[in-house]
């Protein structure tokens, strides 16, 4: 069940797709990692790394509605919001011994969480992007 990038997911703006890649990728070494059986300590440090590259994702795509003056900003960034604060829950939980452990469901909840937002959110602003001239 791994996620595997392909040219559906392209929004055909570089800096975008380029995140969006990294951050398939680093869900896929948690999975890997999972499945290689490495330690917990392990695992919350990469889940740790998901999430600061998704602040990171996140604060990059909210610049450009900004600047971009983009019309569905609010609405895309409560969906974004509404993952911080899932997210904030689950790293506060792995943070505390046996009180969550990460596991194969919450990497393909990982996956998945990301797969339609890519597919349904971020494709919306792709002709505003691509109209303000970035490719
Ligand atoms: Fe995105
Ligand atoms: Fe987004």
């Amino acid at each position: 069940m791994s996620f595997i990038w392909s040219e559906a997911y392209s929004l055909h703006i570089k800096e975008i797709d380029s995140q969006h890649r990294r951050w398939v990728e680093l869900i896929g070494g948690l999975n890997q990692a999972i499945v290689a059986g490495r330690t917990e300590q392990d695992l919350v440090s990469i889940f740790d790394k998901i999430f600061d590259f998704t602040k990171l994702h996140f604060a990059t795509e909210e610049k450009y509605f900004k600047e971009f003056g983009y019309e569905a900003a609010d609405e895309h960034c409560a969906a974004h919001r509404a993952f911080i604060g899932r997210l904030n829950k689950l790293q506060d939980e792995v943070h505390e011994n046996n009180k969550f452990q990460i596991s194969l469901e919450l990497a393909a909840m990982l996956e998945m969480w990301v797969a339609e937002h890519v597919l349904k959110a971020d494709k919306k602003y792709e002709k505003c992007f691509h109209e303000h001239g970035l490719n």
